[in-house]
């Protein structure tokens, strides 16, 4: 028997999405294509041939998923915008029309008592600044300041947590070393340029943040604890390897104004040396940081496994999701507790978590049972719950997702939704997990205490 669970009045519950995965219509009223767009047309890049094109058609029916959200009792929303739809070319003239989009789809949170926390960038570089280099090119840092000034000018009056950039680490990771996601490079020396200059330009819009907007800025980054698979050196190595390139590779520079030993180990000479003054604007103070957890790993030292040599050893008896992250919501704890002893505790949100579950297919409007996903959801909130308990600053958690949607490189065959989308009919059908995520809000968490 767990102790009682009773989230503050004030913990922000809430839902996360992002751009290219909801809204489709990637190229209506005057927007320019993202790189995603680009990747989506290409042959096989993505699974089944599948594209953002129409997606959950948010797009034309935020209003419908705005009121499902309200109707759930959700306190907040985390959603990204897309720099192409704003800026067609990513810098130069504003389109007025996909500004207004989300100047509409504020309006409609506000208007139903939901917080937006909005992200800048989720992973749609605009086609154009890639045809310039994209995140290798230095010039990115003002491009991107210069997008989140018009953004913060736009919306700041009414959105009070902003977030920079979704996940760098994904970018850098899937986009340039291995590949699997846009733009799809894989080049051990792209990566590190990719990584500095996304947290240089993450310092350039929190400066810009500073003159320009009034209330809290942080970034989203994705936590994934690392366990050594046993007390030998060589997995404990590797361990330290995995940990200082997914965890402290974005957060040491962030907070400490410097990076991870390890980086010069793991990239050899294609680790630059980096000037101080970049460290400096990568430093800026936060007022937040964005946790995403999904899984944990084991690890082992793997001598085929390049660049890290380290890799994850799957665990007996545990659950796997549909994408193969094991179901492990002590890591959750663990993480949270790891960043407020590492990095001073920081005022932190869960700004995502959840899982990939087969849900059977059901017939029209009947109820969409997915017992994984429910446990999985009583699991990690509890964990969240447990952070809390042991000191942890934790303010907020948004669900990843509140749609089923599109799963980058592995199109619509993965669903992350609370709520079900009929990709035929667009019909939204809250799945149990939805109604159960409800009663928790409604609870504040007491549910999970029975
Ligand atoms: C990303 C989401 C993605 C989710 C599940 C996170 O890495 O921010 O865009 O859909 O994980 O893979």
């Amino acid at each position: 028997m767990v102790s009682k669970i009773e989230f503050s009045s004030g913990f922000l519950w809430g839902s996360a999405t992002s751009a290219y995965q909801i809204e489709g219509s990637p190229l209506a009223d005057g927007a320019g294509p993202s790189i995603w767009q680009r990747f989506c047309h290409t042959p096989d890049r993505v699974r089944d041939g599948d594209t953002g094109d129409v997606a959950c058609d948010h797009y034309h029916r935020y209003l419908e998923d705005v009121a499902l959200m309200r109707h759930l009792g959700m306190k907040a929303y985390r959603f990204s915008i897309s720099w192409s739809r704003v800026l067609p070319q990513g810098r130069g003239p504003v389109n007025p029309m996909g500004l207004d989009f989300y100047d509409r789809l504020v309006d409609a949170l506000l208007e139903n008592s939901i917080e937006p926390l909005v992200t800048l960038f989720h992973w749609d570089l605009p086609a154009a600044l890639d045809d310039r280099g994209g995140w290798l090119n230095p010039d990115i840092a003002h491009w991107f300041a210069d997008y989140a000034t018009i953004v913060f000018r736009k919306l700041d009056d009414r959105v009070k947590i902003w977030a920079t950039l979704n996940e760098p680490w994904v970018v850098a990771d899937g986009g340039y070393l291995h590949g699997a996601l846009a733009p799809g490079h894989r080049n051990r020396f792209e990566a590190p340029i990719a990584t500095h200059q996304l947290l240089r330009s993450h310092g350039a819009a929190v400066q810009a943040y500073r003159v320009e907007g009034k209330h809290r800025i942080g970034i989203v980054v994705n936590l994934e604890p690392k366990y050594p698979a046993s007390e030998q050196t060589e997995d404990r190595d590797a361990t330290a390897r995995a940990d200082a390139y997914m965890n402290r590779q974005y957060l040491d520079p962030i907070f400490l104004g410097r990076y991870p030993d390890e980086l010069a180990e793991i990239f050899g000479d294609a680790w630059p040396a980096w000037p101080a003054e970049d460290l400096n604007l990568i430093r800026q103070p936060i007022d937040f940081l964005g946790v995403n957890y999904y899984t944990r790993n084991v690890t082992r030292f793997d001598p085929g496994a390049w660049p890290l040599y380290a890799s994850p050893v799957r665990q007996k008896r545990a659950t796997y999701t549909e994408t193969n992250w094991e179901v492990f919501a002590q890591g959750l704890t663990d993480i949270l507790v790891w960043v407020r002893d590492r990095y001073g505790n920081p005022p932190l949100y869960v700004t995502e978590n959840g899982a990939a579950f087969f849900d059977p297919p059901t017939a029209e409007g009947r109820r969409i049972a997915d017992p994984l996903r429910v446990d999985y959801m009583r699991k990690h909130i509890g964990a969240t719950y447990r952070a809390i308990e042991a000191g942890v600053d934790l303010r907020g958690y948004f669900v990843w997702s509140l749609l089923d949607n599109f799963e980058w490189s592995l199109g619509y065959s993965k669903r992350f939704g609370i709520v079900h989308v009929d990709f035929e009919t667009q019909q939204r059908t809250p799945k149990d997990s939805a109604l159960f995520y409800a009663k928790i809000i409604d609870t504040r968490g007491n549910v999970l205490t029975e």
